[in-house]
């Protein structure tokens, strides 16, 4: 069984990437701000310039940049760029609140950190775009949302928590992406939290979290 991430200092660095809104980052800076002392924010990531993520990250006082991919030669070299950015601010663990782009198999392993991401569906239904729009056509009577740690699939890899909401039958896409969005907003500081208290394990694809004592 593998302690995933190795405690050297008694704060987890976290950095975010997101592509857009950014409610998911305002989470995570509330969450931390008022009851998760064990992780500190060191920076903000975006691919896009005008990224509402940014701006909040600059009003929270956190480091915020942009890595807009026409900017680079290559794919490559935009992901060269964020894993020494990410590496300058020694982070311990790379959240994806948003990031709409799929990272290599190269970042994922040259970046040197666990990453871990959010997805409005219950994967492994629903991977990709417009989960919640799907889960609609497809009839579900329960959707939800998924944090799980990140590999080279399009929304495959192994699952840390999952929430699940109703789906109701007066249901357009915008009230079940609110419904959804709600619970994604408790649900990623809750596994950012228990990775800073050392409490999630990985045995192969099956996620151990340790319950609070
Ligand atoms: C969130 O619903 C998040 O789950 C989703 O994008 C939205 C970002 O909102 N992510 C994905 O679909 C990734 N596959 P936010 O910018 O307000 O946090």
């Amino acid at each position: 069984m593998n302690l995933l991430i190795q405690r050297k200092a008694k704060q987890l660095k976290v950095g975010v990437l997101a592509s857009g809104r950014g409610s998911n980052l305002q989470a995570l800076i509330g969450a931390v701000k008022t009851g998760t002392p064990a992780v500190k924010l060191v920076g903000v990531a975006s691919d896009k310039a005008e990224a509402e993520a940014l701006r909040r990250a600059e009003k929270a006082g956190l480091p915020a940049r942009a890595f807009p991919p026409a900017f680079f030669g290559s794919r490559r070299e935009q992901e060269r760029a964020l894993e020494f950015w990410f590496e300058e601010l020694e982070a311990d663990l790379l959240v994806l609140a948003g990031y709409m782009r799929i990272l290599s198999e190269d970042f994922i392993r040259g970046v040197g950190c666990p990453i871990i991401n959010i997805h409005p569906a219950l994967l492994p239904a629903f991977p990709g775009l417009h989960p919640q729009r799907r889960a609609l056509e497809a009839g579900v009577r329960y959707s939800g949302c998924t944090v799980h740690f990140v590999d080279a699939g399009m929304d495959t890899g192994p699952i840390i928590l999952q929430q699940t909401v109703p789906v109701y039958e007066a249901d357009t896409e915008e009230s079940l992406s609110e419904r959804i969005l709600r619970e994604e907003h408790l649900l990623l500081p809750e596994a950012v939290r228990l990775i800073a208290a050392g409490k999630v394990r990985q045995e192969g694809r099956r996620v151990r979290i340790e319950r609070d004592a």
